[in-house]
C-alpha cells in the first residue's frame, strides 16, 4: 500500500475540523405487542388509509382502534390536533403522562398502495426511520421502538427491504455534520462576553445555541412488527454497513476544497482500505506515475493547481479469493472546479459548490467502505479516481490547448470548464487495461443533466440493454431516482477538431449527452459500460448538504454481481 501525505498543502484557512461525531446506535429487530414495549419514544408509521374513522370519530383499522383504546384514546386526538393526514413524512408527537412509553409519534407513510404493492418501496420506509430519529434526537431520546400498521400484509422479502430502510433512515436521522462547528464552549463563551459588553439581546444567544453540536442520546433501536431472525439481523447489518458508506461519501462531498485537497482526499481513500485491510488495498499514483502512464488529459486539468494531484486506485479482493466477476467503478474526482480560463462566472454557476465536484469520487469511496465492511463474494472490485483540482494560474490550461489521453487520443480544449470528461479520458482507459468485465462511471458532469432532470433523479448511458436493467433495478431497490438517457450516435459528429481527435465540448444542445458520447471514446468497443451523471442529486440546496447519492445504488449493484456469478448467500 503506498502512503500519500496530505501535508502537500492542506494549510488554506487553518481550518481544524474534529472528527464527525457519528452515534453508536443498537438496532435490533423486536417482537411483541407495540403497547408492551418500553422506552422513550414510540413512532408508529401509519399508511393515509390507516386513518379513516368511523361517525363516532373511532379508528376503522383494528391495530389503529385497538392501540387507541389500551393508550386511553390519545391516538384519535394526537390524529386531530395536528390535522394528520398520513402524508408522507409528517409527524405529530404526544407525551404520555402515564406509560411505559414516554412519548408516541405518529409518522407519515403515504397512500398504502405506494407502499405495499411495490416489491421495493425503501424510500417511504427510510423516510420512517429518519422522520423518527431526528425527532428523538431533538427530544434527546434514549431509546426508540419503530413500527408500522398493516405489515402482516407484505411479503417476506418487502418486510426485509422495510427493515433494511428503516434501520438506515434512523442511522441518517441521527446523523449531523459537525466537523466545522467549532467548540460548544467557546462559542457560548464569546456570545456571553459580547452579551455583557454590547448587551446583544438573547435571541443572539439562542441562535448561538442552536448552532452548537447536539450529539444524539439515541442508542437504542428497536425495529417492530417487522419480524424477527437471522434475516433481520443480516438486514441491519447491511443496513448499518451502507449507511457508514452513505455518510462517508456525505462527509468527503461536503468538506471544503481548502481542507479536501486532492492530497487529503487520497488519504480518506488510504484510510478505508486500512480500515478493512485484510479484503482493501489501495495504490495512489503520483504526477510521476500518471505522466509515465501518458495521462495527459487528467494532468492537462490538474496543472493549473497548486495541489498535486493523485490518482487513486484502490481494490477490493473477496476474503477467500474466489472471484467471477471483475468491476470497476470510476468517479470524478474534483475537488475544486472552477472552471479553469472558461471561469464560472454567471449568476447560476453555483461555483461556490464547486466542492461537490468531486462527488463521483465520494461516492466511489463509499461504496468501497460499505464493500469492505460487507464483504460479498466472488467479485473482485476496483475503485478508481483521478483526484485534481480545476483552477487558474499560469501552469494552467489554456482554451485551445491540445492533451494527449492515455490512449493516445488527442483531445483540443475548447472549454477549459469541461474538465471532468478529460479526467475521467484517462480514468476510463485505466480501468479498461484492468480487463474488468463491467465499469460504471460517476461524474457531477454537467449542468445540462440538472436542466434535463431536476435535483432528484440522475442521469445514465449505456449501449447495454444488461446494464440499464441492472442498474435500473439496484436503484429502485435502494431508493435512488435514476433515468435512462440515450446515446445518440449522430451527435458524435460534433465532437469532431479540425485540428486535433477531438473537442472536448460542442454547444450546450444535448449538453449531457455530447460528454457521455466524449466518455464513451475511451472506453473499449464491447467493454459493458455505464456513465451516471449526478450533478444534480449530489447535493441537496435546500439543507445545504451532501446526499451520499448513489452509494446505495452502487452497493446493490456490486450485490447484483455476486448474484449474477451465482455466489450469493451459499
Ligand atoms: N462540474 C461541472 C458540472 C456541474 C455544473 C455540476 C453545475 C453541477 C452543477 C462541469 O465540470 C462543467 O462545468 N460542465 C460544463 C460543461 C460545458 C462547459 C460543456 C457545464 O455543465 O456547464
Ligand atoms: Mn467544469
Ligand atoms: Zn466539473
Amino acid at each position: 500500500m503506498m502512503m500519500s501525505t496530505h501535508s502537500d498543502g492542506n494549510t488554506l484557512g487553518l481550518t481544524k475540523h474534529t472528527p464527525p461525531d457519528v452515534a453508536e446506535m443498537d438496532i435490533r429487530a423486536h417482537d411483541g405487542a407495540l403497547y408492551e414495549w418500553e422506552g422513550d419514544v414510540l413512532a408508529l408509521g401509519v399508511f393515509e388509509e390507516n386513518l379513516t374513522r368511523s361517525e363516532e370519530n373511532k379508528f376503522l383499522h383494528p391495530g389503529l382502534a385497538e392501540l387507541d383504546y389500551v393508550m386511553g384514546g390519545v391516538l384519535g386526538e394526537l390524529a386531530d390536533e395536528d390535522d394528520f393526514t398520513g402524508k408522507l413524512g409528517q409527524l405529530s408527537v404526544v407525551r404520555l403522562a402515564s406509560s411505559k412509553i414516554k412519548r408516541l409519534a405518529l409518522v407519515g407513510l403515504g397512500r398504502a398502495n405506494n407502499v405495499m404493492d411495490a416489491v421495493y418501496a425503501s424510500d417511504s420506509w427510510r423516510i420512517l426511520g429518519f422522520t423518527a430519529a431526528r425527532i428523538a434526537k431533538q427530544l434527546k431520546m434514549c431509546s426508540m421502538g419503530l413500527a408500522a400498521m398493516d405489515t402482516n400484509l407484505m411479503d417476506e422479502s418487502s418486510k426485509l427491504v422495510a427493515v433494511e430502510s428503516i434501520a438506515s433512515g434512523a442511522i441518517l436521522g441521527t446523523y449531523e455534520d459537525t466537523r466545522f462547528k467549532s467548540e460548544v464552549y467557546s462559542l457560548m463563551d464569546s456570545m456571553l462576553a459580547k452579551f455583557e459588553k454590547e448587551r446583544i439581546n438573547l435571541e443572539m444567544l439562542s441562535i448561538a445555541a442552536s448552532r452548537k453540536a447536539k450529539p444524539s442520546k439515541l442508542t437504542q433501536v428497536a425495529v417492530m412488527s417487522l419480524g424477527t431472525g437471522s434475516d433481520r439481523d443480516e438486514a441491519l447489518r447491511r443496513a448499518v454497513c451502507i449507511t457508514a458508506g452513505v455518510i462517508v461519501a456525505k462527509q468527503l462531498v461536503a468538506a471544503p476544497a481548502n481542507v479536501l485537497t486532492p492530497g487529503a482526499l487520497a488519504d480518506a481513500a488510504v484510510s478505508i482500505a486500512m480500515a478493512h485491510s485484510e479484503v482493501l488495498t489501495c495504490t495512489i499514483l503520483e504526477k510521476v506515475d500518471c505522466e509515465a502512464l501518458g495521462m495527459g488529459a487528467f494532468l492537462g486539468v490538474a496543472n493549473g493547481s497548486d495541489q498535486p494531484p493523485k490518482f487513486i486506485h484502490l481494490k477490493y479482493c473477496p476474503p477467500d479469493g474466489v472471484v467471477y466477476k471483475r468491476v470497476a467503478i470510476v468517479g470524478k474526482g474534483i475537488c475544486f472546479d472552477s472552471g479553469g480560463y472558461n471561469i464560472k462566472t454567471g449568476a447560476n454557476c453555483a461555483v461556490e459548490l464547486m466542492k461537490f465536484d468531486m462527488g463521483g469520487a465520494g461516492a466511489a469511496l463509499g461504496a468501497a467502505s460499505a464493500i469492505g465492511a460487507l464483504k460479498p463474494k466472488g467479485v473482485e472490485v476496483h475503485f478508481i479516481s483521478a483526484a485534481c483540482e480545476n483552477m487558474i494560474s499560469g501552469k494552467g490550461m489554456r482554451p485551445g490547448d491540445i492533451v494527449t489521453a492515455m490512449n493516445g487520443i488527442t483531445i483540443e480544449v475548447n472549454n477549459t470548464d469541461a474538465e471532468g470528461r478529460l479526467t475521467l479520458a484517462d480514468s476510463l482507459v485505466y480501468a479498461c487495461r484492468l480487463r474488468v468485465d463491467a465499469i460504471v462511471d460517476l461524474a457531477t458532469l454537467t449542468g445540462a443533466c440538472v436542466v434535463a432532470l431536476g435535483h432528484e433523479v440522475g442521469g445514465f448511458f449505456t449501449p447495454s440493454a444488461t446494464m440499464a436493467q441492472q442498474l435500473e433495478t439496484a436503484a429502485q431497490i435502494a431508493g435512488e431516482k435514476i433515468w435512462r438517457m440515450p446515446l445518440v450516435e449522430q451527435y458524435k459528429q460534433t465532437l469532431e477538431s479540425p485540428i486535433a481527435d477531438l473537442v472536448n465540448t460542442s454547444g450546450r444542445d444535448g449538453g449531457s449527452i455530447k460528454a457521455a458520447l466524449f466518455l464513451k471514446e475511451f472506453v473499449d468497443p464491447g467493454m459493458e459500460w455505464a456513465h451516471l451523471d449526478i450533478a444534480g442529486p449530489v447535493w441537496n440546496r435546500k439543507t445545504g448538504t451532501a446526499t451520499g447519492y448513489p452509494v446505495r445504488t452502487l452497493v446493490k449493484w456490486i450485490d447484483q454481481q455476486q448474484i449474477v456469478a451465482g455466489v450469493a448467500d451459499s
